[in-house]
């Protein structure tokens, strides 16, 4: 298991630029910008006609067996889909053209997903942010061969949240994301029913599905253009729609932001400045509102914000240049300055009544201390100089223990942490508490360059010795290049199964 694993050359973004290069200089169309490293700045401020109304994806129907299952068909398949006026785009998608409908449970329901594979290729489908047992997870090990059906079952059991599902073949992930597969999975339940929050379903609880695209003269999707973080698109689709607006008919909205690009970071606020009530981070609500201009999301993210609107006015969801903590020209290749007009809020001349954000939301538990501190460091596409290997185990965890984990980015270049299984609590950021827009459970986190990040989390429920879970760099060209490593869950004197790389769950 812990076999030496060959090293690949490390200078692996230099010459993949020119392969890239290469390849893109036999392509006859090439629009837009030719670049390959990303440097040019970006800003479709003031350029946005906001001419489409935003698509609302629709709610996944599900069935409730005798049995008390919930049961959801989810198909990866096929399409075309329109972004803009421009023309039709081939696309894949969950049982529609592109992206996913949003599914939705109750904590204390078991549920099961029918997920049929009709794509010309394998894929895989993982529940980013779910607590469940590794062979239902959708990681690389759950491969959904073309024409076949994987049918994983698990019983929510965590805090209401705004969770996601995108595939996660080693390898795959970023082609099959940024064609389209990726939707919402949304947790309810009793502590969030509560509270007088808006959560009534595309009209003023709205999920926001944000992805940068490059578009040719043709609508279709390219992928020519790359920073050290991956693609980089000059567009933005929120829910596939670009120049998208959402009518609002109520005093306040609840936006369900989620960053499902592959490499972009956004920093989002509102065009005036106007301030927005953060009641949610990945894992779910914070223990109270935390007001502010604006929120960071890096890839795999997920915030929720309430905006107040007054009647008959107009504002602007827009992404501000994130501070990525890069020095020199790195911040500027990787989408440091670009500032993007995301979406239109208009509201009504009139608007239904709100009540107030409470003051309190959810109480947040504090983890324990730890009993095993575990050190990665994030560099160029490894964790700790080890590349991904499927067929070794990286960490073995205890189950029922509380851990910290200790993670670095060692480079003056973007990188993220994300887990599988956990949600965790950041405990520090360089040694100082962080602020209360990491005080909530999280999954993923952006890692500023030579700052360490002290992060909590209690594996519980599930052990599996012979099934890994997956942490990773959450940008997606990252991951796939082998920014991942994997580690199992193993009740108290068990040893690790030996070879993961073996078990298809289908
Ligand atoms: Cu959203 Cu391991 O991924
Ligand atoms: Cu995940
Ligand atoms: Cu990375």
């Amino acid at each position: 298991m812990n076999r030496s694993v060959p090293r690949r050359p490390r200078a692996v973004f230099v010459s993949l630029s020119v392969i890239t290069a290469a390849v893109i200089g036999t392509v006859s169309v090439l629009s837009g910008c030719g670049s390959f490293s990303g440097g040019g700045v970006v800003s479709t401020v003031g350029t946005v006609p906001f001419d489409q109304r935003v698509a609302i994806p629709p709610l996944a129907p599900s069935i409730v067996t005798d049995r008390g299952e919930r049961v959801f068909d989810l198909e990866a398949q096929a399409g075309t889909h329109s972004f803009s006026a421009a023309g039709d785009a081939p696309t894949w998608g969950f049982s529609q053209d592109y992206l996913g409908p949003t599914l939705v449970a109750e904590r204390g329901e078991t549920v099961r997903m029918n997920v049929r594979n009709s794509l010309p290729e394998a894929t895989s489908v993982h529940w980013h942010g779910m607590h469940l047992p590794a062979k239902m997870d959708g990681g690389p090990h759950q491969e959904i061969p073309e024409s076949s059906t994987w049918s994983p079952t698990w019983t929510i059991d965590q805090p209401a949240a705004t969770l996601w599902y995108h595939p996660h073949l080693h390898g795959s992930t970023e082609d099959h994301v940024t064609r389209g597969l990726a939707g919402m999975f949304v947790l309810r339940d009793a502590v969030e029913d509560a509270l007088p929050l808006p959560r009534e379903y595309g009209v003023d609880d709205i999920p926001l599905v944000v992805q940068d695209v490059r578009l040719g003269d043709d609508g279709e999707l390219r992928t020519n253009v790359r920073g050290f973080s991956g693609l980089l698109g000059d567009q933005i689709a929120v829910n596939g729609t670009v120049g998208a607006y959402l009518p609002v008919a109520t005093e306040t909205v609840r936006l369900r932001l989620l960053n499902a690009s592959p490499a972009r970071v956004y920093r989002f606020g509102m065009s005036d400045d106007r301030t927005l009530a953060v009641i949610a981070t990945d894992g779910g609500l914070l223990a109270a509102p935390h007001t502010t201009a604006s929120v960071q999301l890096s890839p795999g993210e997920r915030a929720e914000v309430v905006v107040s609107m007054v009647p008959g006015e107009s504002v602007v969801l827009r992404s501000f240049p994130p501070d990525l903590g890069l020095a020199g020209g790195a911040g500027a290749s990787n989408g440091g300055s670009d500032t993007f007009d995301v979406l239109e809020l208009r509201a009504s001349t009139t608007l239904r009544p709100s009540e107030a954000i409470p003051d309190m939301l959810a109480p947040i538990e504090r983890l324990g201390p730890a009993t095993v501190e575990r050190d990665f460091v994030f560099n160029g596409t490894t964790i700790n100089s080890e590349s991904m290997d499927m067929g070794r185990v990286d960490e073995v965890v205890t189950l029922g223990s509380t851990e910290e984990w200790v993670v670095r980015n060692g480079q003056s270049q973007p990188h993220s942490f994300h887990i599988h299984d956990v949600q965790f609590q950041v405990r520090s950021v360089d040694g100082v508490p962080p602020g209360p827009e990491l005080a909530g459970w999280k999954d993923t986190i952006y890692l500023r360059p030579e700052v360490e990040y002290r992060l909590a989390m209690k594996f519980t429920d599930y052990s599996d010795p012979d099934v890994p879970y997956m942490y990773h760099c959450h940008l997606l060209w990252h991951e796939d290049r082998g920014m991942m490593g994997q580690f199992v869950v193993v009740r108290q004197g068990q040893r690790a199964g030996s070879a993961p790389g073996d078990v298809h769950e289908h």
